[in-house]
């Protein structure tokens, strides 16, 4: 085969594959049935937590509204948590990394989506 026509099949294998891909897939994102899981209550008290510390805010978890994970080498927990700053409540996008078997976590992302409604 020359180039081209190796570069044409490699193309048409590509298509193939990613039409062929299954719902639930390594780097997709899909949602978490159950969000009142203890594991899911943990990565959300987790990120709030680690909010706090790092940006020296009070907030306190009040509950997860929406959560999906994505499977990557470990998981991601992308979270929307309702969360109390004083007396205001908000909703906050968190996203959490974390490889279990090492006992890794890191808080990668938290930002406020406006809030409660
Ligand atoms: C945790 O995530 C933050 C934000 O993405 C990143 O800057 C930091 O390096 C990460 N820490 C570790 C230990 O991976």
């Amino acid at each position: 085969m020359g180039y081209h026509h190796s570069l044409l099949f490699l193309s048409l294998l590509l298509v193939v594959a990613a039409a062929r891909r299954p719902e639930a897939v390594v780097g997709g994102w899909s949602p978490i049935k159950d969000l009142k899981e203890p594991h899911v209550a943990e990565i959300a008290n987790y990120a709030v937590g680690e909010y706090d510390k790092r940006s020296g805010a009070k907030l306190k978890l009040v509950k997860v509204v929406k959560g999906e994970t994505q499977v990557v080498a470990g998981t991601n927990y992308r979270l929307v948590l309702a969360a109390k700053d004083g007396s205001a409540t908000a909703n906050y996008e968190a996203v959490v990394y974390e490889k279990p078997w090492l006992r890794f976590r890191n808080l990668t992302s938290f930002v406020v989506v406006g809030p409660l409604s």
